[in-house]
């Protein structure tokens, strides 16, 4: 079909093919149908191209209101409202904060402040509105496995999380003293259009985790954590240096790597290499990424030929323990 075989058109495709078949039936379908639909592929190119991602234009249509009907009603409703959509996709980027997340970090965490014998001090890289800087105040399920849940309970719906392998579940939450994030654009969890913009980037099938956020976001509200806006390799040596001396400094990320080229990754890569060996205060890393995004950390997490399937890479100090379930559905111990 003319106008149709782009490089837009291509990735189009390809995101409904990997990405959100089998997990999101209506992204695939609207995707499917902008692949083939020249009109809104020529739209979409007057944009830059880092700009026409997927996630950022269906996360736009949402923002804007878009009906979950089907392909027709989309492209009506983005034709219709194009311009609105084009400036937030011009103006916002993908932050998807995932609190999910907690349930494959929760093990090392606990297992580090345990064997410090220390309350934690997080630092979280990336960290958008900062949902992941409380695994202290959410309820876990892991199975096969334990529940756990914080004293008082949590107001957030418990994070499920399947279980493989010896994975050191704990039996009780660690102690968090301090939290802080750094962000490009830190999201502020108490400003209604931020918070409106997160929810616009959940699928639109996974009311679980929408309803996960909201609740999440109440967490980060009732005690906001200290936000850094700038650049991770910039912020985060002057970050570290203001955790409190009495605790354990973990830094960590989740999927928030491939926004760096692989300069910026290399730099953060020798600047945690350095952290994790200082005399005086070593910090711990736990990184939290897709295939690939770390190379050249020894013994890391460059993939084997045919080893991917969508799963995420976990790393204790540059070493991979762990696999999971993007969203932290799942954990495989290695
Ligand atoms: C996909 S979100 C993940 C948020 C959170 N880590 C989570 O797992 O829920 C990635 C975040 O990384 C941030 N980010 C990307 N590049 C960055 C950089 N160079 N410095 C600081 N933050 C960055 C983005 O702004 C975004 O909020």
């Amino acid at each position: 079909m003319a106008g149709t075989d782009t490089a837009t058109s291509v990735r189009y495709r390809s995101f409904a093919e990997v990405e959100t078949r089998g997990y999101s039936p209506l992204y695939d379908a609207w995707c499917m149908g902008v692949s083939g639909d020249g009109e809104l592929l020529a739209l979409l190119d007057t944009l830059p191209p880092a700009r026409r991602q997927p996630v950022l234009f269906l996360g736009a249509a949402r923002f804007v209101g878009v009906p979950l009907g089907d392909y027709a009603a989309f492209r009506s409703f983005v034709l219709d409202s194009w311009d609105a959509i084009r400036s937030v996709m011009e103006t916002r980027a993908t932050q998807t904060n995932e609190a999910g997340r907690c349930a494959v970090l929760l093990p090392s965490l606990a297992a580090i402040s345990a064997d410090e014998g220390r309350p934690l001090a997080l630092v979280e890289v990336g960290a958008s509105a900062g949902a992941c800087l409380y695994p202290d105040r959410y309820a876990y399920s892991y199975s096969p496995g334990p529940s756990l849940q914080p004293p008082g309970g949590s107001p957030v719906p418990p994070l499920d999380c399947t279980v493989a392998g010896p994975v050191p579940v704990p039996s009780s939450l660690p102690e968090v003293v301090w939290r802080a994030g750094i962000d490009l654009n830190p999201l502020d969890a108490g400003d209604d259009d931020d918070v409106r913009w997160l929810e616009a980037l959940v699928w639109p099938e996974h009311r679980f985790r929408a309803e996960r956020l909201r609740a999440a976001l109440g967490v980060v509200r009732a005690e906001p954590p200290l936000l850094i806006r700038g650049d991770l390799n910039e912020q985060v040596l002057p970050l570290v240096a203001r955790a409190p001396a009495d605790a354990v400094v973990v830094v960590f990320h989740s999927a928030v790597l491939a926004y760096l080229d692989r300069e910026g990754r290399d730099r953060f890569r020798d600047t945690m290499i350095r952290l994790t060996a200082d005399r005086e205060r070593p910090v711990h890393w736990l990184s939290h990424e897709g295939y690939g995004t770390l190379a050249g950390v020894p013994d890391a997490m460059e993939k084997a030929p045919g080893e991917e399937d969508g799963r995420f890479v976990l790393q204790h100090n540059g070493v991979t323990i762990a696999r999971t379930g993007p969203h932290g559905q799942s954990i495989e111990w290695l």
